[in-house]
């Protein structure tokens, strides 16, 4: 008998929206995404970060209330469900297992809506549960964090970690719409405002030699959380690069071995779980893009003025570019313990041949399949010697 064939296309479409003040009673914004006269009345359930709800003591009642004036809305099953942030969500499993009993005791089904609104750990976690019960239920992203809302939210992946391992359960389930409310970035803590610029300088490195330029120019303004604009510029172009890449690199849901936006992050998620998730996912990203920057200067691929640019801009925005857990990979790159176990790891959760990105220029990328460890090793200790200098605000001697 012929084979028979199957073939279909599915197109995806979300809107990210980009707002101040998402629950204030005329901000339509979030009521504009649903229509006036459904057949019938919807579900609705959401999801909140605890420190979210914490800092914003406001939000819940603001939330009750637009519900009642804007009454077309799909009905709200339950006060908001508290959950807390952070990558404990992702990391315990019993965090996504109340999530799925909670859609089960309130019967929510595939044409009601979850509302998540956090950081990227906890959309993450509830994007997984989303798109897994009943096959996938519609989740509107309101995320919360620098690194959320120009990254993590506007994408299509959902994760949990499993076997100790980042995301190891996980998949692609693009979102139904993204609100991103620049209001709710005001109560992050220094590290948070500044850990989701890891992502712009990283997806600026290797697409965009103008937006790293503004980076660059920037960078002190930028750590500084008083000053918003800047920020806002940031989260938007770099939530635009991000899009971009995924809607047309003609690999929206990573089938390939390439993946340049995973610039920086072999060793970034190594060194998240050699910390026990002490490290943010962007400070650790910070660290993972100063090591490849460094390791393709020593390589011969980036000129060394660039090479030191990169690293200035870096620790200008306040980020860190040494822990002590690097050191460990510095004697026995085989041990467990070593950052250089993460590069199989990659290589295992991405599949295919091993594929990391490498800078030729600001703005411009290369792929290489094989990498010389102890070039890897030198450019650790050149990260120790550099980081050391500014501790002790010495002059900079290394670059
Ligand atoms: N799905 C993706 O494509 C993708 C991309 C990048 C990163 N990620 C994942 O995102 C996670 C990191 O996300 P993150 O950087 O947002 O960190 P996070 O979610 O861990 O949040 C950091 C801390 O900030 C708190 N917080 C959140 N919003 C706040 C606010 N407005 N004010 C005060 N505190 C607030 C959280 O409760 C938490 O304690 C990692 O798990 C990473 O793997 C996913
Ligand atoms: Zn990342």
């Amino acid at each position: 008998m012929k084979p028979l064939k199957q073939e279909f296309t599915v197109n995806f479409e979300y809107p990210v929206y980009f707002t101040e003040g998402l629950f204030e009673e005329a901000n339509l914004t979030f009521a504009s995404i649903f229509k006036e006269n459904f057949a019938f009345k919807p579900k609705i359930i959401f999801f909140i970060d605890s420190e979210v709800y914490k800092l914003h003591d406001e939000l819940l009642n603001q939330i009750e209330y637009y519900f009642q004036k804007y009454n077309y809305l799909p009905k709200l099953v339950d006060t908001p469900i508290i959950i807390p942030g952070g990558e404990v969500v992702k990391n315990d499993i019993q965090y996504l297992k109340e999530v799925y009993r909670l859609l089960e005791k309130h019967k929510i089904c595939r044409h009601s809506y979850i509302i998540v609104l956090g950081g990227g750990a906890l959309l993450d976690m509830i994007g997984y549960a989303a798109s897994t019960a009943h096959r996938g239920i519609k989740l509107i992203r309101i995320p919360t964090t620098v690194l959320a809302q120009n990254d993590s939210a506007i994408g299509v992946k959902n994760a949990i970690n499993f076997f100790d391992k980042k995301n190891f359960l996980g998949c692609f389930t693009p979102p139904y719409a993204v609100i991103n409310d620049f209001n709710f970035l005001k109560t992050l803590k220094k590290r948070d405002w500044i850990s989701g610029v890891a992502e712009a300088i990283k997806v600026a490195l290797i697409k965009d030699k103008d937006f790293f330029d503004f980076i660059e120019e920037h960078a002190i303004t930028l750590k500084n959380s008083s000053n918003i604009q800047p920020m806002k510029e940031l989260i938007y172009r770099c939530a635009e690069l991000h899009l971009n890449h995924i809607g047309k690199s003609g690999d929206p849901f990573e089938k390939g071995s390439s993946r340049p936006l995973d610039f920086g992050h072999w060793s970034a998620h190594k060194l998240e779980r050699l910390t026990n998730y002490q490290l943010r996912h962007g400070e650790a990203v910070a660290i993972g893009i100063a090591l490849d920057t460094t390791y393709s200067y020593l390589f011969g691929l980036l000129s060394k003025e660039e090479w030191q640019r990169v690293l200035k801009t870096i620790t200008n925005v306040g980020f860190n570019i040494f822990v002590p857990e690097l050191g460990k990979s510095l004697k026995n790159p085989n041990d467990q313990d070593s950052i250089f176990q993460g590069l199989s790891e990659f290589q295992e959760h991405l599949g295919g041949e091993l594929t990391i990105m490498l800078l030729q220029q600001i703005g411009h990328g290369i792929e290489v399949n094989e990498i010389d460890i102890r070039q890897y090793q030198a450019s650790i200790e050149k990260l120790e010697t550099f980081s050391k200098e500014l501790n002790e605000n010495k002059q900079l001697q290394t670059i």
